[in-house]
């Protein structure tokens, strides 16, 4: 009966079928392309092209992400996701705004000491790679949540895109090529029967990904909605997966699953509204933080990137990550103190030892030997319609191509998100992701996340959509797309393209991009007695700036990844 269904849906698959079409030469001028009516920026032009095709048929922002979605997980699987989860921020054409929380969960079986050996020390790799790292998916439901509450046209239309793209492949990119071929030693470590994203001899840009099984997952879920996944072949499919590789996931575990909307967190910052991600990401509280620190400086005054701007950037960045280390966590399980983070009289009192002209040494900021570098991999993607819906959405497998482990015969990766909970609380483990009890693992429970899909309001009016992966670098990535626009007076695209830093309390540094700090501003900031270092890149901002002539301009970070923005 079920094999029947199988090709039964394969058969529709291929009905669908349609030509790739060609895509227009993204702009590279320092304003980035304009849209009348609707903007999309994504990781990937194949992904952005699916969900202006589900704008084109009448659909809006919410469909369109929904297209988006499903179409990234066919052409960046490595953090596309239907393995995985995200967090959504919303504002409707009214003028509300909500969050949705569809991030992965600790299964049922686990518990606190699973990546701890007798001794109490982190096993290495045992939650970043293989089975045993996979939190239980959310991408699906939340997409299915999204849909009920916001979709207009018909949900089978939203996955055709994506679809296709599967049953007829598509060419790979140079990055794309690379990325796989980083992986092939863990793809084989993790998958005993193979998977198609291994390639004797490596892969090559132009190479054709044809990924038939994951069309067929696809069709299961075009098909049944949630429960296409959840439950039935692809449900059988993952446990089976888990099984076979002493992985926890159940099927209680997949049928249980459920999304939670959120109230966003919301702050001022110079006249406008920033609408953030509330716990379990930590994203939209450190935001809102390092704003209300920023309202106390003229960045416009001390210049973008120089060494004072930099040094007071730097100052605010190591007491909000202290703070997010120590408090935040799944509020559902932990009392996550967001009122006083957010209360200007805390930050202002937080702030008030800064020094203009030497910096704090973390370790007198906060006691601990806590740091934090999370893996860098994610994807985020901005939307807006012409009735004035925007969607930000960051999504994450965790880790690129997430625990490696493909679910034999459903064509996609397994999260490692595991590994964004603290193994050992208060104790970095061996990939330096750490914080205190309130991200011990639990059964159930969310793991703490960076990811900071934002909204900023103007004057009641939507002024920006912006967005990054990037892991711990997340946070400051939105911070200075954010500063950017506002204290600076960029366009979107040159807010985009810009240089950025990070900082996070500890390791006490100032991480910087390769090539792009002056000589002279590193020796200034030398002398404040900052330690600077280099990273070929931080983030890869995708976002939506409102014009003042109600056109939209879309900045895509198409010079840190394949990341295309298009409109009409
Ligand atoms: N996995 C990256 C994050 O959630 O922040």
């Amino acid at each position: 009966m079920k094999k029947n269904l199988f090709f039964t849906i394969l058969a529709v698959i291929a009905l669908i079928a349609c030509k790739q079409q060609p895509l227009a030469i993204q702009k590279t001028s320092e304003r980035g392309p304009i849209g009348d009516s609707a903007m999309i920026v994504s990781a990937h032009p194949l992904a952005t092209e699916a969900g202006l095709e589900i704008m084109r048929q009448g659909g809006n922002a919410f469909d369109a992400a929904i297209a988006v979605h499903f179409a990234l997980q066919v052409v960046f699987p490595e953090a596309g996701n239907i393995g995985g989860g995200g967090f959504a921020v919303i504002r409707n054409k009214n003028g509300e705004s909500t969050t949705l929380d569809f991030r992965e969960k600790a299964p049922k079986a686990a518990s606190r000491d699973m990546y701890l050996d007798e001794n109490g020390d982190v096993i290495p790799l045992k939650s970043r790679l293989g089975h045993l790292a996979a939190g239980v998916p959310g991408s699906v439901a939340g997409m299915w949540a999204l849909y009920q509450e916001y979709g207009s046209l018909p949900w089978s239309d939203l996955l055709i895109p994506a679809i296709r793209l599967a049953y007829h492949g598509h060419l790979l990119t140079e990055l794309a090529a690379s990325n796989l071929n980083d992986a092939q030693e863990d793809f084989k470590k993790a998958n005993k029967y193979g998977t198609w994203a291994i390639k004797e001899g490596g892969w090559a840009k132009g190479d054709s990904s044809v990924q038939r099984e994951l069309a067929a997952t696809l069709s299961f879920i075009q098909n049944q909605g949630r429960d296409g996944f959840y439950k039935g072949i692809v449900a059988d499919q993952i446990v089976k997966e888990m099984q076979s590789g002493n992985g926890l996931i159940s099927f209680e575990d997949l049928e249980t699953y459920e999304v939670k909307w959120r109230q966003p967190v919301t702050g001022e910052y110079k006249g406008h509204r920033i609408i953030s991600m509330p716990p379990p990401s930590s994203g939209g509280v450190a935001l809102i933080q390092l704003l209300q620190g920023a309202e106390r400086y003229d960045f416009g005054k001390t210049g973008h990137n120089t060494s004072a701007t930099i040094h007071l950037m730097t100052e605010l960045e190591r007491r909000v990550y202290a703070d997010r280390a120590t408090y935040l966590g799944d509020p559902d399980y932990y009392e996550v103190p967001v009122a006083m983070l957010l209360d200007p009289e805390y930050n202002k009192k937080r702030y008030s030892d800064i020094n203009q002209k030497r910096k704090t040494s973390s370790e007198d900021i906060k006691e601990g030997k806590v740091e934090i570098i999370e893996s860098v991999q994610t994807t985020h993607y901005s939307i807006v319609d012409r009735e004035g819906n925007a969607i930000s959405v960051t999504t994450t497998l965790n880790g690129y191509f997430g625990c490696k482990v493909m679910v034999q015969g459903a064509g996609f990766f397994l999260n490692n998100e595991m590994d964004d909970f603290s193994a050992k609380p208060g104790i970095p483990n061996m990939f330096g992701l750490v914080g205190a009890e309130a991200n011990a693992i639990a059964p159930g429970k969310r793991m703490l996340s960076s990811m900071t899909p934002t909204i900023v309001e103007k004057d009641n009016r939507l002024f920006m959509v912006t967005g990054t992966p990037g892991g711990a670098t997340i946070i400051t990535s939105v911070f200075q797309s954010i500063l950017n626009v506002i204290d600076h007076g960029m366009t979107m695209q040159e807010a985009v393209n810009a240089p950025r830093l990070h900082s996070q309390w500890l390791p006490d540094i100032i991480v910087a991009e390769k090539g792009r700090l002056s000589e002279k501003t590193q020796s200034e900031l030398e002398a404040m007695g900052h330690v600077i270092e280099f990273r070929s890149g931080l983030g890869k901002v995708d976002a939506i700036l409102a014009l003042p002539d109600s056109t939209f301009e879309g900045g895509a970070d198409y010079n840190r990844g394949d990341d295309y923005a298009g409109g009409f």
